[in-house]
């Protein structure tokens, strides 16, 4: 099936993101980073998280931390030891589909403060059964605990513990809660189970990634930024507060200046709604279209976990309806079974785990992507030539998100100055992408080396590691300096 193969390889070139590309976006990043940084309400949100200092592995104590953002929510509890060192507690529990994208705010942090309880009934009993036994005793502070909340969603921080809801991403879809103080919502539903909790800190994941590699990795200088390459994706760095210029404008915030920096969330899915330079293929454009966000997040919906396996599933399917191709269908040659419930005729019925499994095999006869195909999709029988037809997709497609994925990296990077000084730049990431797709990193830093500003000689100062925890770890690292603020404490009880 040549005629197959062509094909594949024609779609394959639509997704090609060549150094060129790759320095435009650059150049662009920097402008929209820039006018967020400035103003509010810009496409690239620049959120100021009021988080004024990296973590340096000497911070101690107890703290809970929760995490929102994806299919599961998790409670944690966090013992810092002091020494870079941590115990971490965790339970993990699905979202029910119903409270992700159809019930009320309500309902969904109800659900939320129940797993708390949960939690601190298994595993924190005696400071539970303490604070019952004298509710509502202010003076009873041993058994408050301190909670990070990990909300990984774009939020208008005003201060370290409070933040409206600006729009849902990655499936989420909530109506009544957009506007709303999500740190709010949070500490009314756990005081109306009177859990001895105070919601101390709002954290992002990528803030939360920074912190816990900071934390656990101290170098000289401290991690300058964190990032996601999961189901969304996004990035936090430490930005000088005098660049944040919107900050003057922003009534009420509070926030410490002794640092001279502050960390800032950059939201970078949503760079470029507007494609001004991001490429699109027909089923970018389709996906968009489709999706319950059209128009937004367009960064992410090229980069992201989320979206990949509906790509490659638009992609597989176009191929799959051309009667000329024959791919994954029946013939004289070929016993293909491709049943009516497979994934492949379903919107987001293709998982994007698919991909790096698909990536990873590099057999002759590629067994291993045969099952993946059979237990993702229902497909069975393959030929080794109908393999390669979709490796090339897959190839192409995780290609082009790690090479977009230098984007951001690059153009912060430049934008900061950093490569420009003796040190490394330390930089935590995490997320399915960076962790199972072969070589995503190595196609990260093949697109670093492109961009002019950054080189050969920059690549080699940027210290890429894996950061596992930032919403366990990094939450609690922030609901310590929050604790700790008695001025934001007491701006907070006002
Ligand atoms: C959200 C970000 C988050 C990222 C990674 C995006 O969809 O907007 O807030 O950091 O996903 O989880």
């Amino acid at each position: 099936m040549p005629a197959l193969l062509d094909e594949a390889e024609r779609i394959a070139r639509e997704f090609e993101y060549p150094a060129d590309q790759v320095q435009r976006g650059v150049d662009e990043y920097i402008n929209q980073s820039n006018e967020g940084l400035a103003k509010e309400n810009t496409t690239l949100s620049q959120i100021p998280t009021f988080v004024t200092a990296v973590p340096n592995g000497t911070e101690k104590g107890l703290y809970l931390a929760v995490d929102l953002g994806g299919t599961n929510f998790r409670v944690c509890s966090v013992q810092l030891h002091g020494d870079t060192t941590f115990n971490l507690t965790q339970s993990k529990i699905m979202i029910p589909r119903e409270l992700m994208a159809s019930g009320t705010s309500k309902d969904l942090f109800l659900f939320l403060a129940r797993q708390i309880e949960a939690f601190l009934r298994i595993h924190h009993n005696e400071h539970f059964e303490a604070h019952l036994r004298r509710p509502g005793d202010a003076t009873n502070k041993e058994n408050m605990f301190d909670l990070g909340f990990t909300f990984s969603f774009p939020v208008r921080q005003l201060g370290i513990n409070s933040g409206t809801l600006i729009r849902w991403t990655k499936g989420f879809n909530i109506p009544d809660a957009v506007g709303h103080d999500v740190c709010a919502l949070l500490q009314s539903a756990i005081d109306e189970l009177y859990l001895p909790v105070r919601v101390a800190a709002l954290v992002n994941d990528t803030v939360g990634t920074l912190m816990a590699r900071s934390y656990t990795s101290p170098g000289e200088t401290g991690t300058f930024l964190g990032a996601i390459f999961g189901t969304g994706t996004n990035g936090a760095y430490v930005e000088k507060l005098d660049k944040i210029t919107k900050l003057q404008t922003m009534e009420g915030a509070h926030y410490d200046t002794s640092t001279g920096e502050m960390v800032i969330n950059a939201e970078w899915g949503s760079f470029d709604n507007h494609l001004s330079v991001l490429p699109s293929t027909v089923f970018d454009r389709e996906l968009d279209a489709d999706s319950n966000n059209p128009g937004v997040q367009m960064f992410e919906k090229r980069v992201s976990g989320m979206f990949l396996g509906e790509i490659l599933r638009r992609a597989l399917l176009a191929m799959h309806q051309d009667p000329a191709l024959g791919l994954f269908k029946p013939s004289k040659t070929s016993k293909v079974i491709c049943p009516e419930n497979s994934g492949l005729y379903r919107q987001w019925g293709l998982d994007t785990s698919l991909l790096s499994l698909v990536e990873a095999d590099k057999s002759p006869h590629m067994a291993e992507m045969k099952t993946a195909m059979y237990d993702h999709l229902k497909i069975e029988n393959l030929s080794d030539v109908e393999c390669k037809a979709v490796k090339i997709l897959v190839h192409a497609i995780g290609k082009r998100a790690a090479r977009l994925s230098a984007v951001p990296l690059a153009a912060i990077l430049i934008h900061s100055g950093k490569l420009q000084t003796e040190n490394m730049v330390d930089v935590g990431v995490d997320g399915s992408l960076v962790e199972f797709y072969p070589n995503f990193d190595g196609y990260i830093r093949e697109a670093l080396r492109s961009v002019s500003k950054v080189g050969e000689a920059g690549e080699k100062k940027v210290r890429i590691g894996i950061s596992k925890d930032g919403s366990g770890v990094g939450a609690a690292l922030i609901a310590l300096v929050a604790s700790k603020d008695e001025t934001l404490k007491s701006a907070s009880e006002k």
